[in-house]
């Protein structure tokens, strides 16, 4: 286990990870009744953005770095809870710092709702659970993130979300968490899941997404990809930043268009786009995310 997130903290994937997480959560709480937040590889919460990991790569200043000015009016309108989210935290924290996901889901989640934190590094998790007990941001659970995910499924409540947010250190790990993912699925088949994906190597991502058709076998359509791509995969860098979201908000499609669109536009550096599209090919389906 040798990533540490702090060294990415607020990258362009990150700001693209928590927009898209501020408006799944926003949908979420239309409705009264309670739901459930499960983050399966939580990080440690808190980021200082001045500190040295963060400094050493400086990968947040071609992030969230670029997002001073504000993108055209549409977007921005879509952007405004990620911004009130990071408005909040800096306001608690100071100026450099950034918020994870928890801290993300913690100013868009109500008195009713509840997040379980899982983070499996032992220093990683003590961080995050002195940051989310300050913050009342949820609980944290120190274990194995794949564990948690096969476990906590379905939650109590039978609405909510899963972000699965794996560091990809093995070999495998995107088809495997594909399969995983599917296998959650099957067991919440209500539940919204979003698996974020690096998108480097091509054809690891079409297997992995081929995986998760192959396993969930869903009914046609209730899978939305979502990918930002900075320039032209080359096998090799981190080029783009994928989210595979599974029964979606039904307004979710619309929204990332824009959003997307505009991160592409701010983000991008070679010939940028958008990847939108229902895993299976079909068309957006009736009642998705409901
Ligand atoms: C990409 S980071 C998470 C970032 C966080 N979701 C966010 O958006 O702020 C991945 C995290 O997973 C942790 N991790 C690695 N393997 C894990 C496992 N098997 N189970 C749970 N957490 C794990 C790492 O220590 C790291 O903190």
């Amino acid at each position: 286990m040798n990533y540490r997130h702090a060294f990415h903290a607020g990258n362009f994937a990150d700001v693209m990870k928590h927009a898209l997480l501020c408006r799944i959560l926003l949908h979420l709480g239309r409705k009264e009744a309670p739901y459930r937040f499960i983050d399966t590889h939580a990080g440690i919460g808190l980021y200082d953005l001045g500190g040295d990991e963060a400094s050493r790569t400086g990968e947040w200043r071609d992030g969230i770095g670029r997002l001073d000015e504000p993108l055209d009016e549409e977007a921005e309108t879509l952007l405004a809870p990620y911004r009130h989210a990071l408005a909040e935290v800096r306001a608690r924290y100071g100026p450099s710092s950034y918020p994870g996901s928890p801290l993300v889901a913690r100013e868009l989640m109500r008195r009713q709702d509840r997040a379980i934190l899982v983070e499996k590094h032992p220093e990683d998790a003590a961080l995050l659970a002195s940051t989310a007990q300050a913050a009342r941001a949820g609980k944290v659970l120190p274990m194995d993130g794949w564990t948690a995910l096969g476990s906590l499924v379905p939650p109590r409540e039978r609405r909510g979300l899963v972000l699965v947010d794996p560091p990809y250190e093995e070999l495998d790990e995107l088809a495997r968490g594909a399969g995983r993912l599917a296998r959650a699925h099957r067991k919440w088949p209500t539940g919204i899941l979003a698996l974020w994906y690096p998108v480097k190597r091509e054809r690891e991502v079409e297997a992995a997404l081929a995986r998760f058709v192959e396993i969930a076998a869903p009914a046609p359509s209730t899978a939305l990809r979502l990918e930002l791509r900075l320039e032209p995969a080359d096998d090799a860098r981190l080029t783009g930043s994928g989210l595979l979201v599974v029964n979606p908000p039904w307004t979710l499609q619309g929204e990332a268009e824009i959003l997307l669109g505009a991160l592409a536009e701010r983000l991008g550096r070679r010939r940028p786009s958008c990847r939108i599209e229902w895993l299976g090919g079909g068309a957006a389906p009736l009642g998705a995310g409901a």
